[in-house]
């Protein structure tokens, strides 16, 4: 088993305005193994990566993700919320994030949010563009929308898929099995030392998300799971660095 990989949530969140190039590229530079992030799809059928199905949190204008074409939402300013320094930067496309990764050789972790809206035809987007840039072997696609992954596991049995759920299931690899994905992305503080046994036993990766409190950073890395997920790329490598 290879050591915990670091997953950068929403890019270097703790940093830089999530789900932005900013964020993604300071993750690359802090020495991330991989990237997670949201994605939507645009009224014109685009991949865009924001994590609301609004845009109004992350940049102040109103209008449904859904309802807006690529041009409109390239528009926008996704940085200044969180500091003038990232005035400007604007709402990536999944096509941008893959190139950096490919260019980077780094992972990416695609969330797909289709739990509260559906996006028909969203699965399909998705592959198209990670075989564009040649990311199958370090793509893991994640969701709530459990039927969302199904799909994504007919359509590509070889793609990991990773069920995301917040419940502290009872022996999660079963339902897993069930379910036909490759992987499971818990809540952290529904990680038992019993359940990451069992998914391990079954040859399923555990990935918790969003681990920023460096005592349960420790305690995740000495269970050995897969990958944590964490706002704070830099105090989670110095973790992995001392265990
Ligand atoms: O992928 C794990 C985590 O990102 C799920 O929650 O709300 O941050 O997308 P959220
Ligand atoms: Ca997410």
């Amino acid at each position: 088993m290879g050591q915990t990989k670091v997953l950068a949530h929403r890019g270097y969140s703790a940093k830089a305005p999530e789900n932005t190039m900013a964020a993604f590229r300071l993750a690359a530079e802090a020495g991330a193994d991989g990237l997670e992030l949201d994605v939507h799809l645009s009224k014109d059928g685009e991949v865009v990566v924001i994590h609301d199905e609004t845009v109004k949190r992350t940049t102040g204008k109103k209008g449904k993700v859904t309802n807006l074409t690529l041009e409109e939402i390239r528009r926008l300013d996704a940085g200044s919320w969180l500091h003038d320094h990232f005035a400007g930067e604007p709402i990536p496309t999944l096509d941008e994030v893959l190139s950096l990764t490919a260019d980077k050789g780094l992972w990416i972790n695609i969330e797909l949010k289709n739990n509260k809206i559906r996006y028909p035809g969203l699965e399909q987007a998705v592959l198209e563009r990670v075989d564009r840039y040649g990311m199958a072997e370090r793509t893991i696609i994640s969701s709530f929308n459990h039927y969302s992954l199904r799909t994504i596991h007919e359509l590509r049995p070889e793609m990991d898929t990773a069920i995301l759920y917040m419940a502290d299931l009872f022996e999660p690899w079963q339902y897993a099995r069930h379910v036909g994905v490759s992987s499971l992305h818990p809540y952290w503080p529904t990680v038992r030392e019993e359940t990451v046994y069992g998914c391990q036993q079954a040859g399923l990766p555990v990935r918790p998300f969003t681990v920023n409190r460096q005592q349960e950073m420790r305690r995740l890395l000495q269970l050995s799971v897969e990958a944590i997920i964490t706002d704070h790329v830099t105090v989670l490598l110095e973790e992995r660095r001392a265990t």
